[in-house]
């Protein structure tokens, strides 16, 4: 008898941990930390579009063909040219195009507005780096006020 109630206790346990981890994986509650190259996407790079790209950059109809809402940017491509190739900023169609100054007709952020040097310097390095980013709530960019217009 003693050992009938045992083993119905042990198993209940189990069953309610296994149910209680199903639920909280399955509602996202449990969030996994993000690792130090998404860290770096989430502090450095995601404000510098949010600030400056995606007031454009934010739906698939995009004539660039450039969504920067979500992770999906990272494998998109423009007549066969990767906006980013991870591990090679300068193979990045993304690169380039900050790059651009002046006047050149697609200079970005916009003709005669180019972001600084830091900011490059931080989106080329994202980019050696493996162009990490994460997916979820957290990785879904949209536009924010750019206090320097
Ligand atoms: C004011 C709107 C606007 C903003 C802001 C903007 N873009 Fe663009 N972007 C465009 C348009 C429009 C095109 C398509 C230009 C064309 O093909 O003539 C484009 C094209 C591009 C391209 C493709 C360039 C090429 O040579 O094919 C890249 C890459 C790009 N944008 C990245 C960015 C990034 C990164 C930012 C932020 C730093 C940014 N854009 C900000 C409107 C914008």
């Amino acid at each position: 008898m003693m050992h009938h109630h045992i083993m119905t206790r042990i198993s209940s346990f189990w069953f309610l941990a296994a149910g209680t981890a199903a639920l909280l994986a399955s509602c996202d509650m449990l969030p996994q930390r993000p690792t130090p190259k998404e860290q770096f996407f989430l502090s450095e790079v995601k404000p510098i579009l949010e600030h400056n790209c995606l007031v454009c950059h934010h739906t698939d109809s995009h004539p660039s063909g450039l969504n920067l809402t979500g992770p999906r940017a990272v494998v998109a491509s423009r007549r066969g040219r990767a906006f980013v190739v991870p591990g090679r900023p300068n193979a990045s169609l993304l690169v380039t195009a900050i790059s651009r100054s002046g006047s050149h007709p697609k200079v970005m952020p916009r003709l005669d507005m180019s972001l600084t040097e830091d900011q490059i310097a931080v989106l080329r390095e994202w980019i050696q780096d493996g162009a990490a980013w994460p997916g979820g709530a957290r990785g879904r960019l949209v536009a924010k006020a750019n206090p320097e217009r």
